[in-house]
């Protein structure tokens, strides 16, 4: 299967609704974002050290934010391939932090290490994205490649614990009738063979964790796509979108040293 955005799932991240997803992410980093912060400091112990740092699919760039801000050593370079997120994130970004720290590069991050020939980072970030892809071998390889040997490269997607590999295509309906936008993927990816190619491709650890949210997300109003959660009988939270469970896993992924 080929790996690439459609056209059709790139128009819909350039929409509205996805520019106020992200202007949110800015104004209050996401219960996940803060998830992903104490992971990565958790693995990486001193917050405090010069890092050179890249988000693939960064969007508006709050992720690099909220980061950033708590690794504040941290320099930066954020690719999408969305330029009307690419000129938010400039401008929010830019007006907080000193010049130079971020750079904001506008392409297709499967081309990352030809648009940034000969650079590795001792931290990547991948957040949300991969399972909107119609497959992640192909990407998962270019983020290993940008990993610098004994970095850390972090995926948060949806993951299973099952021996499954899902590809869900998702069609939203306006009553019986088919909206014209997408289908898009929603896909779930076993665990199990994700770490498998991360070993082949150079890791020498991989670190999973769980994200379960900490607060209730009410159901909308709607009956779209749109996460919410329902409670189960011992107190954890299940984060639900359409018909579909997000079982979110952030991945903690060491390069071998070399
Ligand atoms: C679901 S959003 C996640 C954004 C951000 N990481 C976050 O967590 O808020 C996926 C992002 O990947 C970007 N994207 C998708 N395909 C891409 C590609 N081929 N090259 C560069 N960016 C891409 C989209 O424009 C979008 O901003």
């Amino acid at each position: 299967m080929e790996d690439k955005t459609s056209s059709e799932q790139v128009q819909l991240w350039r929409s509205e609704r996805h520019t106020e997803y992200h202007l949110r992410q800015f104004r209050e980093p996401y219960r996940s974002t803060i998830h992903l912060i104490q992971c990565v400091r958790h693995v990486i112990g001193d917050h405090n050290i010069a890092l050179r740092a890249l988000d693939v699919g960064c969007g508006a760039g709050a992720n690099i934010f909220h980061l950033g801000n708590a690794l504040p050593q941290s320099r930066w370079v954020g690719i999408d391939i969305a330029p009307d997120l690419m000129r938010v994130a400039r401008e929010l970004i830019h007006r907080a932090w000193a010049p130079g720290r971020v750079q904001f590069v506008c392409g297709d991050f499967f081309q990352t290490t030809r648009i940034l020939p000969n650079l590795t980072f001792d931290l990547v970030f991948s957040v949300q994205t991969i399972s909107w892809l119609p497959a992640y071998e192909a990407i998962l390889s270019e983020l290993m490649a940008l990993t610098a040997p004994g970095g850390w490269l972090f995926v948060t997607s949806l993951f299973t614990d099952s021996l499954v590999d899902a590809t869900i295509q998702i069609r939203q309906l306006q009553g019986p009738e088919f909206v014209a936008e997408g289908p898009f993927y929603y896909n779930i990816y076993s665990i199990d063979r994700f770490e498998a190619l991360c070993k082949a491709l150079g890791a020498s650890s991989v670190q999973v964790t769980d994200y379960l949210i900490d607060q209730d997300i009410p159901r909308p109003s709607h009956q779209h796509m749109g996460t919410y959660t329902e409670r189960l009988a011992d107190g954890r939270r299940l984060q639900v979108s359409g018909p579909l469970l997000m079982p979110w896993k952030v991945v903690a992924i060491r390069k071998e040293s070399s």
